[in-house]
């Protein structure tokens, strides 16, 4: 549990059933626990398909776990009626122009924001406010008159982000908030979120299929594999002391910029077919980890702490 906890999932379920055929489910999220302290950016990260957006939906519950317990400030959120915490818990999507409605001026989107935090503002005041929310994500005021085809990704994404804030929330999930844009924008983007973050003492889920995005921005990481996290701990215990194999494979392919280092180093393949081969009694990782031994195939291993804040799911953890 982490110190002054924000939030807690404890075993946390959701598996996704075909058509009610009796084939096996996707097990999207499978028995994931976390604990994110408040004022703190929890990074997830692992490959598209890993179960992050699930995670993420469930603890916000835009969708419902099958199984498990969400604590939100305390508070056991799992069967709540949402309506009261919507306004503290916000999500900003990873594709911008699918989350805005082409129809709705700016200044609308951002009263909606507005109306979810419990601010019934006059239009001079929504006029007002939507202004001060624009300026402080680095657009101007004169666009809450336009709408969103008007705007770049970027300049989306900032609506977006205008959007979530204008809620005044404690917690957002921020799922893949650059993956869809130009790399020109990504960084503008990500420091926008940490000045926000500073400014309002917020407390971030911030989703990344990108280890590096992730490592610049997190406090803690989470690195989940197929529906499970296999390793958690702070940015150093995940770099200098990685314990699971699958990090390790993750951080080997990392974009070094120097091109001698690049090619010296080793590269663990990650996009291989065997992702969707699928050990359903063992570890998950057992057909694609360069470590496997025979046990792995037959023992689920779980989350331990193998020191102090730092857990890892492998038989074979490597410190
Ligand atoms: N609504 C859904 N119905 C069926 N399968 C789903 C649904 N949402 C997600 N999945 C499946 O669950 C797994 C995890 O998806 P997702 O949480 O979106 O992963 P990520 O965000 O890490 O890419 C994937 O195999 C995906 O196809
Ligand atoms: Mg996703």
């Amino acid at each position: 549990m982490a110190d002054n906890e924000l939030l807690r999932a404890q075993s946390l379920q959701k598996y996704f059933y075909a058509n009610g055929k009796k084939n096996e489910p996707v097990k999207a999220v499978d028995n994931v626990s976390l604990s994110i302290a408040k004022g703190e950016t929890f990074g997830l990260v692992g490959e598209s398909g890993s179960g992050k957006t699930t995670l993420g939906r469930l603890l916000l519950r835009l969708i419902e776990p099958q199984k498990g317990r969400i604590v939100y400030n305390g508070t056991d959120i799992t069967r709540a009626d949402m309506r009261p915490m919507r306004r503290k818990m916000q999500i900003i999507f990873q594709n911008p122009s699918a989350s805005l409605d082409p129809a709705m001026r700016v200044k609308d989107i951002i009263a909606e924001g507005l109306r979810c935090g419990g601010r019934r503002l006059g239009k001079k005041e929504t006029e007002e406010a939507a202004a001060e929310l624009l300026e402080s994500v680095g657009l101007v005021a004169d666009d809450m008159y336009r709408y969103p085809g008007e705007f770049s990704g970027g300049q989306q994404q900032r609506i977006g982000i205008a959007r979530a804030r204008a809620a005044d929330p404690e917690f957002i999930v921020c799922d893949e908030p650059v993956s869809a844009l130009d790399v020109s924008y990504q960084s503008q983007i990500v420091n926008l979120l940490v000045d926000l973050k500073k400014e309002r003492q917020l407390t971030y889920l911030f989703i990344s299929h990108d280890l590096s995005v992730v490592m610049h921005i997190s406090d803690r990481v989470g690195v989940m594999y197929m529906g499970r996290l296999v390793e958690v701990g702070n940015r150093e215990d995940i770099v200098l002391r990685t314990a699971h194999p699958y990090t390790a494979a993750l951080l080997s392919n990392i974009p070094i910029p120097d091109p001698k280092l690049s090619r010296a180093r080793v590269r663990v393949p990650l996009d291989v077919d065997s992702v969707y081969n699928e050990n359903t009694e063992g570890c998950r990782y057992f057909s694609r980890c360069p470590k496997a031994r025979p046990e792995c195939k037959q023992t689920v291993p779980e989350l331990k702490e193998i020191s102090p804040g730092h857990f890892c799911a492998c038989l074979f953890s490597q410190n």
